[in-house]
């Protein structure tokens, strides 16, 4: 029998669609050639942190509804593959808002990295670059670019930044001078959602900043200074944008403004009248309003809204590749993720976010390649069923 390794199988994939040269740079006994599927990094993030960071990273809102939604959903959705198509070549290549990209895969904005990783957002923002995808920025642009060379969108949120036309105004401007190449204003933050994990742990917020701190011999935190508890806050002292805001915002700026956090046909809808560049579909990862179902429930209908006006993406979730090609197929552009590369971030540093990246590439090629859609122009809804 001819055994075939782990690095020239690797290397045969890569090569159906010119991936990275890293692929092969490694050795076989690397650990981080062990995962052989996102899932396979949870354990190990999960053994490097403290159950704390842990829950704050897994956790979802209140009962975690929609946190099962956002897995379970992709089971209901069935893919119909195609025989007999020349499939020789795979191409995941794509144009998003005047950026090619690579493949549809994009890394999300995610607060609190410091909990992973003392530099998270810069090592992301290398590992991003370095793997090819567009990278969403929380931490301040310049450094993202310096970091990581590639293209970077802001993540703003309906806090302060958004607060009237004068700190809209200097925000965007910063961004446009530095090389921004996108704002994704993220609409679904009003207030902190009941994260009941946390509430349970005593999570502090400043910890997303500085880390969980060292635990004493008996084990013990010190005692948190400001928890995470129920109630509706932050406090609002001035009124929260609107989709009025959203057009003064557009109106500021030349670069594209993408909304995250829609779930609806309605709110699509408004967002093309308001001249976003794209959409988001996406529950925060179902760590804001819970019962809101699974993202991928709700593409469909955002899709249609959208009418081919405005790439809509799309995120919560997405673990395999054939959640990818789903997605691709009921008309998203693109999807994010986040848990994944936080996963490959605590357990190999910036090389797990690059190999977690790297995972979901190959399992999207190679399943494209199964399912007899060589590139993106060839997938589309009939390559999906619901289940009766
Ligand atoms: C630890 C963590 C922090 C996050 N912080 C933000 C944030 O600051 N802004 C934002 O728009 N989304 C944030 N999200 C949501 C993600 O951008 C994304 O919408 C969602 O997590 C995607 O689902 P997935 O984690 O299942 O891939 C966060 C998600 C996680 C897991």
């Amino acid at each position: 029998m001819v055994r075939v390794s782990r690095r020239a199988a690797f290397r045969q994939l890569a090569g159906m669609f010119g991936a990275a040269p890293f692929l092969w740079a490694q050795e076989d006994d690397d650990p981080l050639l062990e995962p052989a599927n996102i899932f396979d990094f949870m354990p190990l993030a999960k053994a490097k942190l403290d159950p704390i960071a842990w829950d704050y990273l897994e956790g979802g809102s209140e009962d975690e509804a929609s946190l099962r939604d956002n897995r379970e959903a992709f089971r209901r959705l069935i893919l119909r593959p195609r025989a007999l198509v020349d499939v020789h070549k795979i191409d995941l290549k794509c144009e998003l808002f005047g950026l090619r990209l690579d493949y549809p895969i994009i890394v999300a904005p995610a607060g609190g990295k410091n909990c992973f990783h003392a530099d998270g957002e810069n090592v992301v923002a290398k590992a991003a670059a370095n793997a090819k995808a567009l990278h969403i920025t929380n931490g301040g642009i310049q450094k993202t670019l310096e970091a990581g060379q590639g293209p970077a969108w802001f993540q703003v949120t309906t806090g302060g930044q958004m607060r009237n036309t004068q700190t809209m105004r200097t925000f965007v401007k910063e961004l446009e001078s530095q090389g921004c190449s996108g704002i994704c204003f993220t609409t679904d933050i009003m207030y902190v959602s009941h994260r009941e994990r946390n509430i349970h742990n005593k999570f502090e917020r400043r910890w997303c900043e500085v880390g969980i701190p060292a635990r004493d011999a008996q084990g013990r935190l010190p005692k948190s200074r400001n928890p995470e508890r129920t109630g509706v806050y932050p406090e609002r002292p001035f009124p929260t944008p609107t989709w009025d805001t959203m057009k003064e915002l557009v109106s500021l700026t030349k670069l594209p403004v993408i909304l995250k956090g829609l779930m609806t046909a309605e709110d699509t809808q408004r967002a093309v009248e308001s001249g976003a560049a794209g959409i988001v579909v996406s529950n925060h990862g179902a760590r804001q309003m819970d019962h809101i179902g699974g993202t991928i429930e709700a593409l469909p209908e955002c899709v249609e809204a959208a009418a081919g006006r405005i790439p809509v993406l799309v995120d919560g979730g997405f673990r395999r590749g054939t959640d990818i090609l789903k997605a691709l197929a009921l008309g998203a552009s693109a999807v994010l993720i986040a848990r994944p590369y936080l996963y490959g971030l605590t357990a190999f540093s910036g090389r797990g976010v690059e190999r977690v990246l790297h995972l979901l590439k190959t399992e999207l090629a190679l399943n494209m390649g199964l399912a007899g859609t060589p590139n993106l122009r060839s997938i589309d809804r009939t390559l999906v069923r619901w289940r009766a």
